[in-house]
């Protein structure tokens, strides 16, 4: 397996916190090593830094091993940390295909690392030509959110096999929204694809964005380059309590709710098809939907309006006059109709 970590990290010594050093029974000693208050008060003590409780259950539930997994304070966070840990400024370049998750290009340029763009297709599949023409020795990291975020539709799987055959860094594969898509998760690649990193989050099927737990899956290089840049604490005891009960207790719940999420979004497609300023309503496999409108500044207004929210995508390339709508509860997304099939 390639090494792909920068090379002042090589033999960077980690911060070693004074739970890190001293875990191992933590519980029935006397901690006088963290200066933390010592009372008997909720959230005194400093999480564990290891999140063991948490790993395990996420490893079983997704069958990995321990080596495999990297967690953190939301996707967002690992996707600053796989920039800061495997890509030199100046040196390095990150590929990304708008439209795309705006946070990739906001990221690499917060860390100064030079962005290649390759566009979809018209019909927002990988362009595969232009990417193998685009991709370079000094190509070091490819993000592809798969169903993407704003168009909402899957990549081909071949394509993204193909992109990790040809790809020379990490391949970040971002399955945000993969509970609603009909596909099976690329976590399964992992042995034929070792460059492949997956990233999966609690904050939209699972309901949890507010708690902000994002995961990585990928090789166990990969994921030691990432524990060189994570900060000595980066999970607090209220996130790692509330995921470890979400996982025991709530999955159920959870496959209800994305089978009536994506009921909802096929309910609320038909029933405004035929709008005559809606254009195209754009395939979709997410918790949301694009649609292109006449005038999508004139709709979104007239919709915030009547007091909702969507997203006005029109500033990303291929998507002029596209608005990206979520799919809400059922009463919302009756609301939404209404409005929708009432402005001329
Ligand atoms: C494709 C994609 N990846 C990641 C995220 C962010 O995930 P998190 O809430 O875990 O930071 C989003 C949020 O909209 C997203 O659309």
């Amino acid at each position: 397996m390639k090494n792909y970590l920068r090379k002042h990290l090589q033999n960077h010594a980690i911060y070693q916190s004074a739970r890190q050093e001293f875990t191992e029974g933590a519980k029935e000693m006397i901690l006088l090593d963290a200066n933390e208050n010592p009372f008997d008060w909720p959230y005194n003590r400093y999480p564990d830094p290891m999140q063991q409780k948490l790993r395990s259950k996420i490893c079983e539930w997704r069958q990995v091993k321990p080596d495999e997994l990297y967690l953190a304070n939301g996707s967002d966070e690992i996707i600053n940390q796989l920039i800061l840990a495997f890509c030199e400024p100046g040196e390095e370049e990150i590929l990304i295909c708008p439209p795309t998750f705006g946070m990739y290009k906001v990221a690499a340029q917060l860390y100064q690392v030079d962005l290649c763009e390759v566009p979809l297709t018209k019909t927002f599949q990988l362009d595969m030509p232009a990417l193998e023409a685009a991709i370079k020795p000094h190509s070091k990291l490819c993000f592809i959110p798969t169903p993407n975020n704003p168009t909402g539709n899957r990549f081909a799987t071949e394509d993204l096999q193909q992109l990790a055959r040809l790809f020379p860094g990490i391949l970040v594969i971002d399955e945000a929204y993969a509970e609603f898509s009909p596909e099976v998760s690329t976590l399964s690649w992992q042995a034929e694809y070792p460059n492949v990193l997956v990233l999966q989050t609690f904050s939209k099927a699972q309901g949890m964005a507010g708690a902000r737990l994002g995961m990585a899956f990928g090789h166990k290089t990969i994921m030691e380059g990432l524990h060189k840049v994570k900060g000595p604490y980066n999970l607090n005891d209220l996130t790692l309590d509330a995921v470890c009960d979400q996982i025991e207790n709530q999955q159920d719940r959870v496959k209800e709710m994305v089978v009536l999420m994506t009921r909802e979004r096929e309910r609320i497609v038909a029933a405004i098809e035929d709008l005559p300023y809606i254009k195209t309503i754009f395939p979709s496999d997410a918790n949301f939907f694009m649609i292109r409108v006449d005038d999508s500044q004139l709709r979104y207004q007239q919709l915030l309006d009547h007091s909702i929210v969507v997203r006005n995508a029109s500033k990303n390339i291929l998507c002029d006059n596209c608005l990206r709508i979520s799919i809400g509860t059922v009463s919302e997304n009756n609301q939404l109709i209404k409005v929708l099939r009432t402005l001329l």
